[in-house]
């Protein structure tokens, strides 16, 4: 027996490089990472594809022996990255971009290195106190207090989940109520909430949606009515979600008079920040983000608004007993880990036991940056947004959304005085401006009209970036009057 381990741990060994080989493989990394932020500045922000070619990969082979780690990272570089949107590109602006730090990925190749158990403060109380500092540090940003708590999550969707989840514990909902409990919501709000509701088991929960304003903000005083109206109809409102900074208009709900509302009717205030949230770093952010401290919980995206690469959400709870009570559990095995911390760990307070060890790629940033970095970022971007909405308004045939109230700019082209035909010929233009590929927007429906949205906040994004958007746009659309002859009005039926 002893012999066959002896043979099987020399093959097993091919596992552990000695240092020379892992030098090789992170130098091979090393130079195709920064080759790639090198072309960063002139890549495309979009690149089309062939789905056979891309699918290709279904059939890549997994090789009974290894192959050498040059081929590898080639095809890592040819066939896996440049298909589709390019999210590091600063021309990105679809979505909400966020551009990933490459700070941030030394962080994460230092916590998949030392592999961190960031689940259990027992085994890994350097990794658990980092997340806990991480999560402070963002309820200090947001006015939360000391008993507030909270996790580093994948993203904004897994996290708003958590809330609602949360928020429906706390409210002592029982599936015998499920039918008759009523979500406060707009037209507006994140899709992912929706699909939270059904997640947590309360897809038959009723959601009202509540009237918005020419901005696209919830009109408090209708929150009002219609929690009003609906505990007389014998509902069970328990639940009001309100965007701040909506992902098509970034749209900020008034969140100071949700909260009165909220509070008066003792219903659970959620905000869902994924996208705003950091503005809170800003001035004129503080001043739109007034009363969020008032919420019981909200959402927040590192990979937005800190410009961390993507898996990167947060989630604070004002009361982070709650969160525990909702999270609770038993299993044996697990006896040993309960010790006396001084906070909990993340999975005591969180789906994730086996954690990835993310507050690294978040620490990482914000230690050797420094927070004003963010902060003049952040700055930057909101006033590009308003640069980029003054620039669209002096150009002919451009009809623009209300002024940003944050970094998202709507608009469309108006060649034509019928609608429908816009709306064709905007999709032509979205279509062509995809095959040039330098830069990437996405389109949305507002109440049936097609919109533009540019959203500004990839870190990578500048004047000169705007520029360009402005300036391809404008050839794109002339290029497009050019070959349907416009004014002949032969483009009535594009195709
Ligand atoms: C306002 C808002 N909420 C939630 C989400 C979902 O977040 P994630 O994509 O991180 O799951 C998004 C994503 O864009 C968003 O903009």
């Amino acid at each position: 027996m002893k012999s066959r381990i002896e043979k099987l741990e020399k093959l097993s060994r091919q596992l552990e490089p000695v240092r020379r080989e892992r030098e090789m493989l992170q130098r091979l990394a090393l130079n195709y990472s920064n080759q790639f932020l090198d072309e960063q500045a002139a890549a495309p922000a979009y690149t089309p594809y062939e789905k056979e070619m891309v699918n290709a990969l279904l059939d890549d082979d997994i090789p009974e022996e290894g192959v050498p780690p040059e081929d590898v990272v080639k095809i890592f570089g040819d066939n896996v990255v440049p298909p589709g949107l390019n999210l590091t590109s600063g021309r990105h602006f679809g979505y909400i971009p966020g551009g990933g730090l490459s700070s941030s990925a030394v962080g994460d190749y230092l916590a998949a290195v030392t592999n961190r158990y960031a689940g259990v403060y027992s085994s890994s109380p350097g990794a658990v106190a980092l997340e806990t500092r991480m999560v402070n540090w963002l309820a200090e940003l947001f006015g939360y207090p000391k008993t507030s708590g909270g996790y580093l999550a994948s993203g904004g969707s897994h996290a708003n989940l958590t809330a609602i989840v949360t928020a429906r514990d706390s409210k002592q909902l029982k599936a015998v109520d499920f039918p008759k409990a009523v979500v406060y919501l707009t037209a507006q709000t994140h899709h992912c909430v929706a699909r939270a509701l059904n997640i947590a088991g309360l897809a038959e929960c009723k959601r009202h949606y509540i009237e918005m304003d020419d901005q696209f903000r919830m009109v408090s005083e209708k929150l009002n009515e219609a929690i009003s109206g609906d505990l007389n109809r014998g509902f069970i409102p328990w639940l009001v979600v309100a965007s701040a900074g909506s992902t098509d208009a970034g749209a900020i709900d008034p969140i100071a008079d949700i909260a009165k509302v909220a509070d008066a009717h003792k219903i659970w205030f959620h905000v869902d920040a994924a996208y705003g949230g950091f503005f809170m770093l800003t001035e004129s952010g503080k001043r739109l983000l007034e009363g969020i401290e008032k919420s019981d919980s909200l959402v927040v995206d590192p990979h937005k608004g800190l410009f961390l690469p993507y898996g990167s959400g947060a989630l604070l709870i004002k009361d982070s007993k709650k969160l525990a009570y909702t999270h609770r559990f038993e299993a044996s095995y697990m006896n040993d880990t309960r010790v006396e911390a001084g906070m909990y760990s993340p999975a005591e307070i969180s789906p994730e036991l086996s954690k990835h060890f993310r507050a690294v790629r978040m620490w990482l940033p914000l230690k050797i940056h420094g927070v004003s970095a963010f902060r003049a970022a952040l700055d930057e971007k909101l006033l590009l947004a308003g640069y980029l909405w003054e620039k669209l308004n002096e150009m002919d045939q451009i009809e623009t959304g209300p002024k940003p109230q944050l970094s998202v700019v709507m608009f469309r082209w108006n060649p034509d005085e019928d609608e429908s035909v816009n709306d064709r010929l905007n999709k032509k233009l979205h279509q062509l401006l995809l095959e040039d590929g330098r830069v990437f927007l996405s389109t949305t429906q507002i109440e049936g009209r097609f919109y533009f949205r540019a959203a500004i906040l990839s870190a990578r994004t500048h004047l000169g970036e705007t520029d360009t958007l402005l300036s391809v746009l404008k050839e794109k659309a002339e290029e497009l009057k050019k070959n349907l002859k416009y004014g002949a009005r032969s483009y009535s039926n594009p195709s």
